[in-house]
């Protein structure tokens, strides 16, 4: 397939490329030329300069040209949808939008299938994550609409957070500083009792998810789940690195809005979502789309390591604010959650109970 890619020069885009070249396809790029993440392939690749939001390129550009399905990396609102719709409407057989699961919000139930409800102002994220979680929503609804009404072949791919390569990702967003805190036998922090799920994808498992769907007829119309092979808790996402390292790993509860007060900009991922449960069903990738090759976490972290540390991407941890973080919390004089309590307990002069109810209740109690 000839396949435009709206994009493809920073995380995503050159992995997907690797990935359709491999499997014997002819991507084309399109962007600004700003962005210039290497492409990891042997001959170059065609690239189209031009802004996706200036009137007039990619309508000059299909006009020119026949592509059999396009990648939209960059849709992040009803607008971009509406115009994309417009120019490619009846011009390509595949139209493949990468959304992501941001689209449903905090979740109601999990894991979440496709047919979870989207994001509404009652389940909002905080700003500015909210702004993009409605505006993926946004997205799909006017794609989802152009295919019902007129059979705009839409295809919308719904990654869950993805890493791998130059990308990892800890309480700060992306960074990789817990890697050197657990070489050197630091603790790490998870926000709360660190028992959040999360669902990280390898980015590898991402391209190749894309390239089934571009492939598969009965995926037009239809939304997928993109995520990894099991939803862990964030504890465990990082035990997994202590695997892949050979080290173990010790991590230390750090009250979520202890690191939002340090760093509102960067933790507050970690205080209003990684304390929430992130899991999502991903059997219609192999119902549907046949994939069923998962990278294990432990696998694709012991990549992602090894990639980082041939290029010397890895954080170091010494003067961390982590560091900061575990030594100001411990030393706090604030009373603690637990000490309010006990503190309570003591001036009400409430009597605790000697045993747990569910001991002394039992079902005979009702039968007599
Ligand atoms: N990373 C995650 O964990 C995650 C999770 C869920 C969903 N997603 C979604 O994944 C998608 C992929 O992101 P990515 O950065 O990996 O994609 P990418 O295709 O590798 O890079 C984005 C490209 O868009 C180009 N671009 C930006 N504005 C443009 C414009 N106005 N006109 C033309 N080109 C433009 C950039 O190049 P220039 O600057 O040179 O134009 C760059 O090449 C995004 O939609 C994101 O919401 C990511």
């Amino acid at each position: 397939m000839k396949i435009l890619i709206l994009g493809g020069r920073r995380y995503l885009g050159p992995r997907l490329v690797k990935r359709l070249i491999d499997c014997g396809h002819e991507p084309v790029l399109f962007h600004r030329g700003r962005t210039n993440a290497p492409l990891p392939v042997e001959s170059p690749i065609r690239e189209v300069i031009g802004d996706r939001n200036q009137q007039g390129v990619l309508e000059e550009l299909v006009a020119q040209e026949r592509f059999d399905a396009v990648v939209d990396t960059l849709a992040f609102d009803a607008a971009g949808a509406e115009r994309a719709v417009t120019v490619f409407g009846g011009r390509v057989d595949k139209y493949l939008v990468i959304s992501s699961v941001a689209c449903y919000g905090r979740l109601l139930h999990v894991p979440a299938n496709e047919n979870h409800p989207y994001v509404d102002s009652t389940r909002a994220f905080p700003m500015p994550s909210n702004e993009y979680s409605v505006g993926k929503r946004d997205v799909e609804q006017v794609m989802l609409a152009a295919y019902q009404r007129k059979g705009f072949p839409v295809i919308i791919i719904r990654p869950s957070v993805s890493y791998g390569y130059g990308r990892l990702f800890s309480i700060w967003g992306y960074s990789n500083r817990h890697v050197s805190r657990i070489r050197a036998g630091k603790q790490v922090i998870v926000p709360d009792t660190g028992e959040g799920l999360i669902q990280p994808v390898f980015i590898d498992d991402e391209a190749a998810i894309v390239e089934r769907a571009l492939v598969t007829d009965a995926a037009v119309g239809q939304a997928f789940n993109c995520a990894g092979p099991v939803a862990v808790p964030l504890w465990e996402y990082f035990s997994a690195h202590g695997t892949a390292l050979g080290r173990p790993v010790q991590c230390v509860e750090i009250p979520s809005l202890y690191l939002e007060g340090f760093d509102p900009m960067l933790c507050v991922r970690a205080s209003q979502n990684l304390v929430f449960n992130h899991a999502y069903d991903v059997s219609k990738l192999e119902r549907v789309l046949r994939f069923q090759q998962f990278t294990s976490l432990e696998d694709g972290l012991r990549h992602t390591i090894a990639f980082q540390d041939q290029w010397g991407l890895v954080e170091p941890s010494a003067d961390d604010p982590d560091d900061w973080i575990i030594d100001g919390y411990n030393a706090s004089k604030v009373i603690k959650p637990r000490q309010q309590g006990e503190q309570l307990r003591r001036d009400r002069d409430y009597q605790l109970p000697e045993k747990s109810p569910l001991v002394t209740w039992a079902p005979d109690q009702y039968s007599a």
